[in-house]
């Protein structure tokens, strides 16, 4: 097997899992929120916090191990500017995912035989997504610059 193929298809992988699973939890999330059901807040909570550890957290690792492994198997320097910039989306994105999982267990914990949503766990909520767009956003850049591989200085 030509190492290059597969480091680019677990690399790929990777990206879709991470990607897909945020999207997905959001998704699943927002719905369950909007819904006013606080069992159903507490179970998809509770799937969320699961999913992250399942799919996020190794793909989150992997994407990096394969993309330096890509960087090394294609002879790239370490400081094109694409990659520079990359890093630093990347950074951005996990600064935002980091304090969403502490998040997702607090409203988690807050909603588990709650009769109610709990004024703190919507307030969780509230800053859960807004710390989502820009990890999303930073994502969709990253994308965009993992195709292009564009000279932006230099
Ligand atoms: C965090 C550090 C990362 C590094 C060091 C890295 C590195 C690389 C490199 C060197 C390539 C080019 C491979 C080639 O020339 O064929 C590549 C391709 C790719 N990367 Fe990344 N990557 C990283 C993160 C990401 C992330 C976060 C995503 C998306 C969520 C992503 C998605 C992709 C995709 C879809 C390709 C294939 C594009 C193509 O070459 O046509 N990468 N990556």
């Amino acid at each position: 097997m030509d190492p290059y193929l597969s480091a680019k298809w677990l690399h790929i992988l990777s990206s879709t899992v991470l990607f897909g699973t945020g999207i997905g939890t959001a998704f699943q999330m927002v719905f369950a929120v909007h819904s006013g059901n606080i069992q159903a807040i507490h179970s998809t909570a509770k799937g969320v916090v699961l999913a992250d550890w399942l799919f996020t957290t190794p793909a989150g690792i992997v994407q990096p191990a394969t993309g330096l492994w890509l960087i090394w198997l294609q002879g790239y320097a370490l400081t094109e500017s694409w990659l520079l910039l990359s890093y630093g989306l990347y950074i951005v994105a996990f600064c935002c995912w980091a304090p969403v999982v502490h998040l997702q267990l607090k409203i988690r914990n807050l909603t588990k035989d709650a009769p109610s949503m709990p004024p703190e766990a919507e307030k969780a909520f509230k800053i859960w997504m807004m710390l989502g767009w820009p990890a999303f956003a930073a994502l969709v850049m990253v994308f965009w610059l993992m195709v292009h591989k564009p000279t932006l200085w230099g």
